[in-house]
């Protein structure tokens, strides 16, 4: 290896007089000899111990400065082994002067990037949210600026396991739910899905068996994945999981637990009826096995609601999980979790590895919207809402998607539908994204690399004025699937005949 660039003739002084710190005076004292020459690509710098000492400055100092020229792009190199110039300008220097995509773990390595929020210009049935002309924007700012005045609110952490009065809010709308409660049952999340992570880092240990419904919800798989999680999918018939096939996973994997959305699930809006709900938990208990069951839609039925599992289980199988997110507002960024006291123990102990606790603001104006019977006259303008606009989605199919099949959903935001022969839902995906419509391929929701001959069309982020002009785009995108199929097949074909 090249010995290190001898750079006492750079004749760098550190100033303290001056407010710049000490590393980014020599950090821009280093950058300027690179850009003019005066240390060339290819120069070994010395190591930040002999540099340091050279120089009379500390080694974090040197280590600092060298850190932001890594980051400009010029030095490619780690810390305690010297750093090589790779480029004099930063403007071109190579796009990773840090490998990061070596540096990723095994599970950032395996997931991709989840798109967050809308793409301006798109109408879009991608998003999982409500439009927020369904967000009870007006209650929601009076409780803000009510919350805003109190100094409490303002300056005090929540405590772990969440705000007191938010506690005595959620154990009164789940009474009126069947569940019963108390507040050393509860736990308050950054969401639903900081409670996935919290129910990974709780119970998973790497090479540890989980099951679930497949498709579902990929934060999920991925929370389960990322603590080591081997993430085993059962199939599904129109009421959600297959008992059968369940039974013969729990015996054959012995899970840690299993995770459901048995209310009009995510993806595919289905909903498992009372029946195969008490054989769920026949199951299950059989086995000893816990159940999540994700309850996050739950509220949003249509027609009579089915009861949770967690307010049919006597035995004390069920985490039960809800969310602020899709019936509130996702603004909130606001879930919680029900558990048996013992499992809510260490559920708390894996809370307050992530973060100590959630926003206490968000909480007390969830709570003041909860207390103030908001949220009871809000469900029905909610439900009523989204079911006007499944049924303008079910009519704007009909009249320009007629290849599509699908079951109606009888609640919930997702209509889940079954696209023609051997078009596969990724193409599909990328075809309206060029019409300009939004729609997510089945895909991301299985938890194997099957292809997916589905797409899931959410109802409840467009606009109602857009859903048809939404259906009309998706039809031409279809049509183009269609005909680059028909295509490649008449070409096959004709290849298959010489
Ligand atoms: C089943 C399920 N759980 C959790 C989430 C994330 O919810 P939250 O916004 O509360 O984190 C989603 C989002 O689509 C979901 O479908």
């Amino acid at each position: 290896m090249a010995t290190p660039t001898d750079l006492a003739g750079l004749g760098f002084q550190p100033d303290p007089t001056i407010a710049e710190p000490i590393y980014l005076q020599l950090a821009t004292a280093l950058s300027d000899a690179i850009r003019v020459g005066r240390i060339v690509i290819g120069a070994r710098l010395p190591s930040e111990r002999r540099y340091a000492q050279a120089l009379g400055v500390s080694r974090t100092t040197v280590t600092a400065a060298y850190q932001e020229l890594r980051a400009l792009g010029l030095l490619r190199g780690y810390v305690g082994r010297g750093a090589i110039v790779i480029a004099n300008d930063p403007d071109r220097a190579p796009a990773e002067a840090i490998p990061w995509s070596q540096l990723a773990s095994r599970f950032a390595r395996r997931a991709s990037p989840t798109s967050a929020g809308g793409h301006s210009g798109l109408i879009s049935f991608g998003d999982g949210w409500l439009h927020p002309s369904l967000t009870p924007r007006a209650a929601l700012a009076a409780g803000a600026a009510r919350i805003v005045q109190d100094s409490d609110a303002l300056t005090k952490a929540a405590p772990l396991r969440g705000l007191p009065a938010l506690h005595d809010a959620l154990i009164d709308t789940l009474r009126m739910n069947g569940v019963k409660t108390s507040p050393g049952e509860i736990l308050i999340t950054g969401g639903a899905q900081q409670g996935l992570n919290v129910i990974a880092r709780a119970f998973i240990s790497p090479g540890d068996a989980v099951v679930c419904e497949n498709p579902t919800w990929h934060g999920a798989v991925r929370a389960f994945r990322a603590a080591g999680a081997e993430v085993v999918g059962v199939a599904m018939d129109h009421e959600g999981v297959d008992p059968d096939a369940l039974e013969e996973s729990l015996a054959r994997l012995r899970p840690k637990f299993i995770y459901l959305i048995p209310s009009f699930q995510c993806p595919t809006g289905r909903l498992m009826g009372l029946q195969r709900r008490r054989r769920i938990l026949e199951i299950c208990a059989r086995y000893r096995t816990p159940i999540v069951e994700s309850h996050v839609y739950g509220d949003l039925a249509f027609g009579e609601k089915v009861p949770s599992l967690k307010s049919l289980d006597s035995t004390g199988l069920v985490i039960h999980q809800g969310s602020a997110s899709k019936n509130v507002s996702a603004a909130l960024r606001l879930g919680w979790l029900v558990a048996p006291r013992l499992a809510m123990d260490l559920l708390a102990t894996a809370k307050a590895s992530l973060d100590l606790s959630t926003p206490a603001l968000t909480q007390a104006v969830l709570a003041g919207f909860l207390k103030s019977g908001a949220y009871a006259r809000h469900q029905p303008k909610v439900r009523e809402a989204l079911r006007a606009r499944r049924d303008a989605l079910i009519a704007a199919l009909a009249g320009h998607c007629p290849d599509l099949r699908y079951a109606s959903p009888q609640g919930g935001l997702y209509l889940w539908a079954q696209l023609p022969k051997l078009i596969s839902g990724h193409e599909v995906e990328a075809a309206a994204a060029a019409e300009g419509v939004s729609v997510r391929g089945g895909n991301s929701f299985l938890t194997d690399d099957a292809t997916s001959s589905h797409i899931r069309l959410c109802y409840a982020a467009p606009a109602l004025d857009e859903i048809l002009a939404g259906a009309q785009r998706l039809g031409k995108a279809l049509r183009t699937a269609l005909k680059r199929h028909r295509g490649s097949v008449a070409l096959g074909s004709a290849f298959a005949s010489v």
